[in-house]
């Protein structure tokens, strides 16, 4: 199976259209020491012909400019894409699916859910329905998302995206708001996990002696974005879990016994983002990789 990762950054990108923090002021002046990074998406396929992506970022446009395995290859229409799987319904994730629209076929899967969220906005009537199916997916059962490859969405401890927010916002819950995405090709496990509030004992156990773990990347500490005096919401109430400190994912993830641990989804203000950093060097250490636009992960 081979994995593409077409945007790492979170929600705003990298940098972020009106931040100067000091990671997105990096991203602007020293591009070596951080890299510029799109929102967050990743292409997926068997065989580097027939591409599925999961999450659509707003750049979906740049994302696939730059990958000439995801550009027509036959006829005066073609796209090696055949369908899209939603982790959940933030803007990140959805939004470029309005840059699709041009009839095409391909299949849209999501939770019963997250695609209500869709038909409750109508601007998405613009993927027409005799081009894009959508295809609805129960928690815990199985899609066949592209030839040969099995996938199984589950529920993560998560939130209700941002413009869906009422005044009792619930941190945490697990249903079809948040899922993460199981992949099963020739004995191999790999999960993409780019939204989670918490790591449950059932989360942990389920990823158990997998392949590959994508995982949410978003915060460094839980405070970052208020010490960098750029918002007032920490990452739990935003739905993530950060990497630090004794309950965050390094931590939470140590004792389990993983191929591969991959950051992604990481928002502009991670310090893990600046190549020098210490906080780079810690999560190395632990055995992470920072993921990049463009990397390729073949476990
Ligand atoms: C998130 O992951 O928390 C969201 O993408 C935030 C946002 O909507 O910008
Ligand atoms: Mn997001
Ligand atoms: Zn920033």
């Amino acid at each position: 199976m081979r994995i593409r990762v077409l945007g790492a950054a979170a929600g705003g990108g990298l940098p972020q259209w009106n931040c100067r923090c000091e990671v997105c002021r990096l991203a602007r002046t020293e591009p070596n020491r951080v890299k510029p990074r799109t929102q967050s998406s990743i292409a997926v396929s068997v065989d580097g012909q027939r591409w599925a992506l999961i999450n659509c970022a707003p750049e979906i446009l740049t994302q696939l400019h730059r990958e000439p395995a995801l550009h027509p290859c036959e006829g005066e229409r073609h796209t090696p894409i055949e369908a899209v799987l939603l982790t959940n319904g933030d803007v990140d994730h959805v939004a470029g699916l309005l840059s699709l629209r041009e009839r095409s076929p391909w299949r849209l899967y999501a939770t019963p859910e997250i695609h209500g969220v869709l038909r409750n906005n109508p601007i998405f009537n613009v993927l027409a329905p005799d081009c894009v199916e959508r295809l609805d997916v129960a928690l815990d059962s199985h899609i066949e998302l592209l030839p040969g490859l099995l996938v199984r969405i589950f529920a993560v401890p998560g939130k209700t995206a941002l413009y869906l927010e009422g005044d009792e916002v619930e941190i945490g819950a697990e249903g079809e708001a948040t899922i993460g995405v199981e992949f099963a090709l020739h004995g191999q496990r790999i999960y993409y996990i780019p939204g989670c509030a918490t790591l449950t004992p059932g989360l942990a156990a389920r990823l158990e002696g997998a392949d590959a773990l994508l995982f949410d990347g978003t915060l460094w500490r839980d405070d970052e974005m208020i010490i960098a005096g750029v918002g007032q919401k920490t990452g739990q109430r935003m739905g993530h879990m950060s990497m630090s400190g004794t309950d965050g994912s390094i931590a939470a993830l140590a004792g389990l016994n993983l191929g591969r641990r991959i950051f992604v989804h990481i928002n502009n203000t991670n310090p893990v983002l600046i190549e020098d950093s210490p906080e780079r060097r810690e999560a190395e250490q632990a055995g992470w990789e920072i993921a990049f636009d463009g990397m390729e992960i073949e476990p």
